[in-house]
């Protein structure tokens, strides 16, 4: 099965997930969208650590613009896709629909915390804001340590919900 990103807000997405040619099996678009997420917790996290001298407010304005649609869009892919696939292989038993239940329930609060941070980064990055730097590098480690738990147990749990999703 394979299925195409084709929302606007998602052109900063690799390209090859939009088609042409091949639409990539769940599990490559799967691995592809968390490597995504992952490369970009490891941005957030490089700007934790450069705070407070090494602030590079031009990279907190370009996160700021890439963060929140790469997370809407692996949202809409994981519920609308990769989920219902995985229920379908599980038998849509009671385990693997709390789980999808969770997941879909942390998505919400990863998704208003992007937006949140989105915000600071933003205002941080166009010098709006006056710079608080423990607050910045709390929400910065408090999202990107949320994103890369919420991928590992997604990852294990979508191995253990389905092989049959490839
Ligand atoms: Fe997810």
């Amino acid at each position: 099965m394979g299925y195409r990103l084709r929302r606007t807000e998602d052109a900063l997405l690799p390209p090859v997930l939009y088609g042409g040619e091949g639409q990539l099996p769940i599990s490559e678009t799967f691995a592809l969208l968390h490597g995504e997420k992952l490369a970009i917790c490891d941005e957030l996290e490089e700007i934790a650590d450069s705070l407070p001298e090494g602030l590079d407010r031009d990279r907190c304005l370009s996160v700021s613009r890439r963060l929140e649609p790469l997370v809407q869009a692996v949202h809409v892919y994981e519920e609308q896709v990769l989920f219902p696939a995985c229920l379908e292989a599980a038998g849509h038993a009671a385990h693997a629909r709390e789980l999808v239940a969770r997941l879909k329930a942390e998505h919400i609060e990863d998704a208003e915390f992007a937006a949140e941070l989105c915000e600071g980064l933003r205002r941080i990055g166009e010098g709006l804001a006056p710079l608080n730097v423990e607050a910045l590098a709390y929400m910065l480690r408090g999202f990107f340590a949320g994103v890369r738990r919420h991928i590992a147990t997604e990852r294990e749990a979508m191995l253990s919900l389905s092989g049959a999703t490839a």
